[in-house]
This record gives structure tokens, sequence and C-alpha cells, in this order.
């Protein structure tokens, strides 16, 4: 058995499959609304460290001494100083998913009578690589859980694409599905369709992604509340640390009622004091406008290259708690025409689940190469990257093959370095790309400059990048390889 795990910016769901059925593995202690374990961690020298419910409500009290957002700060390796200790961006992952796995573990013996489960599959962001898919497998095998062992990471899933399977499963269409997942830190988008294969139900066609999420909302919204509260009251909220937190935590509060509500009154405290303003959700949209275009035009060229609008063969669905924006619906129906229905599906837990059914069954799904692959080489004088795999293809990637030649006399080897990259071009710039390996590739006696070579490369559907250079004069060659999408 293998937890699916959703370890998201503000908030985590640990699901399992049972007889079939996804099932949240959230305690009565940290159930908070259904809406997960808050991923919110808290350290100070008299109380000690807390994850959770109980890390956000001291950190109401005491702002110096809680990280939230922290999946946001992993792949910059963020460090903190909470009460006089350092902390980094892996170490709190860490604690956090402990407590995730913790609680899970206690649920599945409480509620199911199952055993202590240490393997688990984790949803991950559509720009999440193979450097914050490492940090975060890392961060998980170091957890220790009460037996001791930390958890192992069997295999990632995008975010939205785990969503869209736990659509389809519950459902049971033939159609398209289009997940559109406004998270805490995070904007997602997937197309997935089922097929006719028992084997392997599902196939990605497209993703897309970047880095917009609720906290960008409450910043830009606090920034315009700031201004009201001058205006209208004469206080200054972003005078120190204290007010600044309170006024983020009021701008947040708002945003959600203005979900529900057209108008809202903001309260805050200080010096002492209570103010309070009233708002409108057309304030709030206006200040927020750039934030929804951006996700809505990355949603609006997928939707474009993939001949999407007024297909009958679509079901659009939003997860996500920011999802619950009214703006949201009004955008995509915007992009996909009045009649598509858009809808939201189960918008807290549908990854976590979708993650579970995938943890359950390694073939639920056919993924797409999750980035494009390369070695660099040069153009004239610059360094570029020569892809192989693009990103996007549907795995297993063709065999591709790019001929290179030695650039100095005398060379008695060639070293090529492995790049992970965005763009899907032949070639790409260096700076654009993450170097994941070198491979080596020796002759015997040194060789003349223009000595031919040649690489291939190709991405399995195992997640295994295969990497292979050849001296076509001789035939030897050498080959590495690596786990890109991190299966075991
Ligand atoms: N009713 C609501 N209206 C607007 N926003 C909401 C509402 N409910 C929750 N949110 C926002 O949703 C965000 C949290 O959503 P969610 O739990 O899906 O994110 P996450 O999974 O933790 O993050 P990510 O997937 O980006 O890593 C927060 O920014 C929260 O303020
Ligand atoms: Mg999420």
């Amino acid at each position: 058995m293998r937890l699916g795990i959703d370890f998201g910016t503000c908030y985590s769901f640990p699901a399992v499959v049972i007889n079939g059925e996804p099932r949240s593995l959230l305690s009565m202690k940290t159930n908070n609304g259904n809406r997960g374990i808050p991923s919110v961690f808290y350290f100070d020298r008299r109380n000690g460290e807390m994850v959770g419910v109980k890390a956000e409500a001291y950190g109401n009290r005491n702002p110096e001494c809680v990280v939230t957002n922290v999946k946001s700060e992993l792949p910059n390796g963020t460090e903190y100083e909470l009460d006089g200790v350092h902390y980094g961006a892996a170490d709190i992952c860490s604690r956090i998913i402990a407590k995730i796995t913790s609680e899970a573990n206690e649920q599945l013996e409480t509620e199911f009578r199952e055993h202590t489960v240490y393997e688990a599959v984790l949803s991950v962001p559509v720009r999440f690589g193979d450097k914050e898919r490492t940090l975060l497998r890392k961060a998980a095998e170091v957890s220790r859980l009460d037996g001791g062992a930390g958890l192992t990471i069997k295999n990632f899933i995008q975010e939205p694409v785990a969503a869209a399977i736990d659509y389809g499963e519950m459902i049971n269409t033939a159609d398209q599905v289009l997940v559109y997942d406004l998270g805490g830190g995070t904007f997602d988008v997937a197309l997935v369709i089922p097929t006719p294969f028992e084997e392997q139900p599902y196939r990605v066609v497209d993703f897309d992604g970047t880095e917009i999420g609720g906290k960008d909302f409450d910043e830009k919204f606090a920034v315009y509340l700031q201004g009201v509260f001058m205006r209208d009251c004469q206080i200054d909220l972003s005078r120190d640390a204290r007010s600044r937190h309170d006024l983020l935590m009021a701008a947040r509060k708002a945003k959600e009622e203005l979900s529900d509500d057209t108008r809202t009154d903001v309260e805050v405290q200080f010096d002492g004091l209570f103010y309070d303003v009233s708002v409108s959700r057309e304030e709030f949209e206006e200040a927020t406008h750039d934030l929804i275009t951006d996700t809505m035009e990355i949603t609006s060229k997928l939707v474009e290259r993939n001949n999407l609008v007024g297909s009958e063969h679509l079901h659009v669905v939003m997860v996500g708690g920011s999802s619950f924006m009214p703006q949201v619906k009004k955008g995509l129906q915007t992009i996909l025409g009045e009649e598509t229905k858009v809808h939201l599906h189960r918008p807290d837990k549908a990854i976590a689940f979708g993650a579970a059914r995938f943890a359950a069954n390694d073939n639920l799904v056919l993924q797409l190469a999750p980035f494009s692959y390369g070695t660099n080489t040069y153009a004239g004088d610059v360094e570029k990257i020569a892809n192989m795999v693009l990103s996007k293809t549907p795995l297993p990637t063709p065999v591709v093959k790019h001929e290179f030649e030695t650039l100095i006399d005398g060379q008695t080897s060639v070293l090529f370095g492995v790049y992970q990259n965005d763009g899907r071009d032949e070639y790409e710039d260096i700076d654009a790309g993450v170097k994941l390996m070198d491979i080596t590739l020796g002759f015997s006696a040194p060789v003349p400059r223009g000595t031919p070579v040649y690489v291939e490369m190709s991405l399995g559907d195992d997640g295994i990048l295969l990497i292979k250079a050849v001296d076509p004069a001789t035939g030897s060659y050498e080959t590495a390889s690596i786990n890109v999408v991190r299966m075991d």
C-alpha cells in the first residue's frame, strides 16, 4: 500500500486507495474543515516545533517564529531564523512531510486497521523539474517517522494530471478532461484523455503552468488595502512586521469572503485601536486583474493549440482553493464559450485522491516528457543546448540523434553536459537550462579538430533518460542514464 500526498503551498492532503476507492487520511484533530493540514511550521524555544493547525495559531500570535509558503521557497533554498535557530526550506518541508505522513498513518490504523506505510506518490507542480523533485524526495527520506524510518517517494505526478484522473475515475467519462488548478503558490493546467486501453486508461495530452497562486492575490490585495486604510483611517499598515502580517492575513480573509459576498468589511488592529473599511468584489478583482489574466492566457493558449473551443467532448474542472474566486469561472467561460460546462471538482482533495489512485496503480496514466533534454554544443562561439527530447512528447520518446564535431586538435575525449530546459526548439540558450549530469566519451588516441561524434537520447515510459555518446569511426560508445520522472 502507498500513500498519495498532495504537499501544497498552503494545505497538504494525504489519501490512500482502499478497496478501489480513494479515502481521505486527515484525522479529526487536523481535519481543519476538510481543507487539509496547513503547510505551516512554527518554532520558539519555549514551545518547541509545531506543524499544521497549531503552528498556524501560534504563528498568528508570534509572526516572526512562523514559516508559511515554504514549498515556493524550496527551489531557492531559502534559510530561516526562528527564535535564534536556523532552518533551511528543505528542513521545514521535511518536518511538514513527516507530520502529514504520521497523521495519515494514525488514521490508517484507527479508521482502517491498516499497518504503517512508508511509501508514497507525491504530486508536484508541472514546473517542478529534476532539482525540485530531488529536493522533495530527500526531504521525505530524512523525515523521521515514529518507527525511525523516512518516507520513500516512489513516484511523482503532476498536480493537475492527478486531479484529472480523480475526476475521470469518478465520473467514468470517455471525454477529454481539462483541469485548471489555482492553488496557493502555483497555477497548473493539464489536458488528459481517457484511452481505450485497460492497461493504461489515461494519457496526458498537454500541460502548462506558472508561479502564480493565492498568496500573490493576497499580496496584491494587501497593497491595495494598505492604500485604503491610509486614505480612510490615516494609518500606515506597512510600518512594521506585525502590521504587515496582520494586513496580509486580513487581505486573505477578505479575499475568501469576497468569493461568496460582493462586499465585505476588513478589520485591523493598529496601536491598540480597531479600524475597519468596506471593500467590494470589484475592487478586489481590479487589484488582482493581472494575475488572473496571466493564468487565463496560459489556459487560452493550451485551449487553442488543442482545438478545444466548442468541443462537445470536453469536461472542464476547476480545482485548488483559489478556484473559488468567481473570476476564475468567468474567465474560463470566456475562453471556452458559455455552452461549455465548467465546474468545481473536490477542490481540496482531488489532487491527493488522484495521487493515491496513481500510487495504487503505476500504469494508470501515460505521462509526457516533463521538460526538454539535450547536451551542450557550440554554435560558433555561443554555447547552446542541442535538444533531443522535447518537453510534452509522449513517452517513450523516439531516439533522436545529434551530430557534433570536436572543437580542438588533439582531443582525447569529449565531455557532454546533459541539460534540462523549458524550450521546445532544437537549440536553446545554455543559461535557460539546468545541468543534470556529464557524460564523457574517450578516444583511444588524440583526434584532429572536426572529428565527428554523435549523441542519442530518449526518454522511456519508465521516466529514465538514456544518453549514448558514440564515436562513429570506431563504433565505441559511452552510455548514461538518469531517472527524470523519479520512479524506482
Ligand atoms: N473561498 C475562497 N476564495 C478565494 N480563495 C480561496 C478560498 N478558499 C481558499 N482560497 C485560497 O486558496 C489557496 C489555497 O488553495 P490550495 O489548498 O488549493 O493550495 P495548495 O494546494 O496549498 O497550493 P499549491 O497547489 O499552489 O501548492 C489559498 O491562497 C487560499 O486563500
Ligand atoms: Mg494544490
